[in-house]
């Protein structure tokens, strides 16, 4: 979150600091009011799994709404079978699966009842979330994970991983370290989906940022908006097309990107390369 440059203009310069952190301030107290009346309010799950509590919603979603948390899960669990299926793989027969970033499980809790053969885990640096995973979706497995590889499973130990919203908020080098740790984990034949910001999304940058997407292909821009509520590492990127196939050609094979409709966001699919 930004002072708007009319706010700026009746600020001194040396002033501003002081007044961006009363901003800040303001700005997570009405977060907590809202979080707060987003628990006591609103429609019951229809899941029939609890709903995490606002503010975790929030940390995934930048959204509190209870219908939004759950239609933007769904949709994200539908596309991932349909994206899926598009690379001859069906979940429900899969033996394991990693959603690597999983947050409060806001696409996992979908999966849970309409794959009970399926073994789900869910990994994610953000420890709350994980203690509400563990407590409320009871028949999946999860960790908290250090921001940088390993994670504590066996080589070739999942048919699928999922990453949603995840190498949209890393910087190269760890991005490079997880994408090598995934191909670690991922089965000879099994098949990784994560999704990054799609070309409309660059419309958000400033001509040096469009640049710089356009000559290297990766932008890795800090973003206040979260500040205070994640880690100071995680910010938000940037991957032309070109950039994401060459990239993941190093531990990949059968790379496939499509752009989801509005282009804000597209999914890439990858297969771990036989052995
Ligand atoms: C925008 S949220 C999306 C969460 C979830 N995938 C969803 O769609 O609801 C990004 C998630 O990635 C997690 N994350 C970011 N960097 C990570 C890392 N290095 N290891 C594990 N999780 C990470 C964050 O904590 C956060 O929960």
């Amino acid at each position: 979150m930004k002072l708007s440059s009319q706010s700026r203009a009746f600020v001194p310069r040396a002033l501003q600091p002081a007044a961006r952190s009363v901003y800040h301030g303001l700005f997570r107290l009405q977060l907590r009011a809202r979080c707060w009346y987003a628990d006591h309010s609103g429609a019951a799950d229809v899941t029939g799994l609890p709903l995490p509590p606002a503010l975790l919603r929030y940390r995934v979603s930048e959204l509190l709404g209870r219908d939004e948390f759950l239609n933007i899960g769904e949709g994200c669990a539908r596309l991932i079978e349909e994206h899926l299926g598009s690379m001859g793989v069906d979940l429900a027969r899969t033996r394991r699966v990693l959603d690597f970033g999983c947050g409060c499980g806001r696409t996992l809790r979908w999966f849970l009842r309409e794959c009970p053969d399926v073994e789900f885990h869910g990994a994610d640096v953000d420890e709350e979330a994980i203690e509400w995973c563990r407590a409320n979706l009871k028949s999946a497995r999860f960790l908290r994970n250090d921001p940088l590889p390993p994670l504590p499973y066996p080589d070739l130990h999942f048919d699928v991983i999922y990453c949603l919203s995840v190498f949209t908020h890393l910087d190269e080098d760890m991005q490079d370290s997880w994408l090598a740790e995934l191909s670690r984990l991922l089965a000879p034949g099994g098949v990784l989906l994560l999704t990054v910001h799609g070309d409309r999304a660059a419309d958000a940058l400033d001509p040096d940022g469009r640049a710089t997407l356009q000559t290297s292909g990766f932008v890795h821009r800090r973003s206040r908006k979260l500040k205070g509520m994640v880690p100071d590492w995680y910010q938000t990127t940037w991957h032309s097309r070109e950039y994401i196939e060459r990239r993941l050609a190093t531990w990949f094979d059968d790379i496939r990107y499509e752009a989801l409709p509005g282009g804000m966001q597209a999914i890439v699919l990858a297969r771990q390369k036989e052995f």
